[in-house]
């Protein structure tokens, strides 16, 4: 009986001679003219030999990304492109699995039919699940799992959304991001896990893990993409020139030291995880846009760092480096972006690339070694072998088993602020329920939700609080909305749901943090004897209004489509555990953090949560 490993070793040139023999060509065709197909050879070797093969055009066009409003199957062929992407939103007609995973396999086909049969590569933002498609499982934000803090949790939320993102044929997310912000006025708060270098290290290398598993050769693998390197959360309010932006894009105006300290760990550890893939900030430091900067995309991250996977600029970051369009690709080329998200004219894109290499701008070194990148990543993931993941079935997406871990992390990232020990709601309360985001699933999802800044309303199938709370306690719930302020209704509990409308990026960045009461507090005060609020908000807002009324207070953020989650802690069915992943301040003019101590203009510090009975979880609250 031969060991396996004997039968391996003695039957390999056997088979392999058959193959020549018997197969005429087919050994002979993959050994030689494309030998970039042979996986038995090494990933460089094979990067070396298709870059060997590739004209200028070629070239080009694998550092050409372009939207998918804004190119079709022809121009995938024609403009031999390496990327498509969808933006926040940017779905096919019918939105469903089919239609999209028809929509890649389109693309794909389309990349596949050039003449060295180059794989593209289909990236999205699914940063709370798969969240552009309806029907798909939309998690908690990140803000949410930063307050759980459990690297596991994240893995598994990471893992479901790659196993949606594969079932429509996609195998590239622009996730996670691991900003730290510094200013919770920043509209990308929600994005991010929180304010500590440490915790966002922790949860963002567990998200790429996730997404990643443990061999991006295996085809229901998804790339990651921590994002966006380097500061993007550390801008100054009022430093934003990008529209009426405050914050966002805006620049991080810190020393070096301090820059390395709160934004560069989460990289690292990244990198550490496997990442391939970073994408570049809007934002600048005192030395000008990173999207130009070749100290940081070049020295610090592939030199310093050793990164040898490829960096791929943000939606139209590069035209935001100079006011010369070609002046603006040299530039960011030159300065080590190497995949470009034009998103829209690709043509205009290429003709500046080609313009830069006949100025001297854009050497060929830096094509190659962009090229070279991205191939590598291409060749690791098995893309060559796999253009497209395995048809799997397509009710994973927003499956019951996601809901239910959707569910449970909302339950865990639930932070109970305040309470006068009026929960849980017993099973005999009755409860009136109200508010703006008591029967809205698109105000639990907030931005990034079916299209890049959200909406109100049934925007997607879920279970909204009131729905859950119906299901939950059944008659015992008198009232839900306007009705419940009608006169003459007595509750035992009152809940108020209280929402900030759906926002993304510096669409969002708010001067005032405030929280629309709507008069609810007011309306439902007289007529309860227990008022709880629960909050749902991209980001710590002001209390002042909410704590004068209410006995208990409940952050939820932005859970998604599972609200039977914050019923869960209400009812007591799930424990209080999560804690604030940033600091809460008691104004807008405290929310800028970097460099103060924890109480410093803070009402709860981060880290800060209650148990149901009122313990705290972690440091106390604010004197
Ligand atoms: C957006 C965001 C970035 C996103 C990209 C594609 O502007 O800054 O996070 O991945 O464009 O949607």
């Amino acid at each position: 009986m031969w060991e396996d490993g004997d039968v391996r070793l003695s039957v390999v040139p056997v088979i392999a001679l058959l193959a020549a023999i018997v197969l005429p060509g087919a050994g002979a065709t993959q050994a030689t003219e494309r030998p970039w197909l042979d996986t038995s050879r090494p990933i460089e070797e094979r990067a070396s030999a298709l870059i060997a093969e590739m004209t200028l055009d070629e070239r080009i066009g694998q550092m050409t990304q372009l939207e998918m409003g804004s190119v079709d199957s022809a121009g995938v062929a024609s403009l031999h492109l390496g990327s498509v992407l969808s933006g926040g939103g940017g779905a096919p007609t019918r939105n469903d699995v089919t239609d999209w995973r028809e929509m890649v396999a389109a693309y794909q086909d389309a990349a596949l039919s050039t003449r060295l049969a180059i794989p593209m590569l289909y990236g999205v933002d699914a940063i709370h699940g798969h969240n552009n498609v309806r029907g798909a499982t939309i998690f908690p934000h990140a803000i949410g799992l930063g307050a759980a803090g459990d690297p596991a949790l994240v893995e598994r939320v990471a893992r479901a959304t790659a196993e949606e993102m594969v079932a429509t044929g996609i195998r590239w997310d622009f996730a996670p991001v691991v900003a730290v912000p510094q200013d919770v006025r920043w509209g990308r708060t929600y994005e991010a896990f929180g304010e500590d270098p440490t915790l966002v290290s922790e949860l963002g290398a567990a998200a790429i893990q996730g997404l990643q598993g443990t061999d991006l050769a295996d085809p229901t693998a998804v790339l990651a993409t921590p994002k966006h390197f380097l500061g993007d959360g550390g801008t100054a309010f009022g430093s934003a020139t990008t529209g009426d932006y405050l914050l966002d894009q805006g620049v991080t105006d810190v020393d070096e030291v301090t820059l390395r300290a709160i934004h560069l760990p989460p990289y690292e550890a990244a990198l550490a995880a496997g990442a391939r893939i970073v994408m570049a900030s809007f934002s600048s430091t005192r030395d000008g846009k990173v999207h130009a900067d070749h100290r940081l995309l070049t020295d610090l991250l592939k030199g310093e760092l050793g990164f040898t996977g490829f960096v791929v600029s943000d939606w139209a970051g590069v035209d935001q480096v100079h006011p010369d369009f070609d002046t603006a690709v040299a530039m960011a080329i030159s300065a080590g972006i190497d995949m470009v998200m034009v998103p829209y004219d690709g043509q205009r894109f290429q003709d500046a690339v080609r313009a830069g290499l006949t100025t001297g701008t854009i050497t060929q070194d830096r094509i190659e070694d962009a090229v070279r990148r991205i191939l590598r990543v291409k060749l690791e993931m098995g893309l060559f072998e796999h253009p497209m993941p395995p048809a799997t079935d397509p009710s994973v997406v927003g499956s019951a088993v996601h809901r239910a871990l959707a569910r449970e992390a909302v339950a865990r990232s639930a932070v109970l602020l305040a309470t006068d020990g009026s929960l849980p709601i017993d099973p005999d309360d009755t409860v009136l329920l109200v508010g703006s985001g008591a029967s809205d699933i698109g105000a639990q999802s907030g931005g990034w939700t079916i299209t890049w800044q959200g909406g109100r309303g049934a925007i997607t199938p879920g279970t909204t609080i009131a729905d859950a709370l119906r299901d939950r306690i059944g008659g015992r719930l008198l009232a839900v909305g306007p009705a419940a302020g009608a006169e003459g209704l007595l509750a035992d509990v009152g809940v108020v749901v209280l929402a900030e409308e759906p926002y993304a990026e510096g669409v969002g960045d708010s001067a005032t943090l405030a929280i629309r009461t709507g008069g609810f507090l007011d309306q439902l005060r007289p007529k309860v004897d227990r008022l709880v609020v629960v909050l749902l908000s991209g980001r710590p807002v002001l209390l002042d209004e909410v704590l004068a009324s209410a006995d208990v207070v409940i952050a939820a953020w932005l859970p998604g489509t599972e609200g039977a989650g914050v019923v869960d802690v209400l009812v007591g069915e799930a424990p209080f555990g999560g804690t604030t992943p940033f600091t809460w301040p008691r104004t807008p003019d405290d929310a800028r953090r970097t460099g103060k101590a924890p109480c410093d203009g803070a009402r709860f510090p981060r880290g800060y949560g209650l148990t149901t009975d009122g313990t705290p979880l972690g440091p106390a609250a604010c004197p």
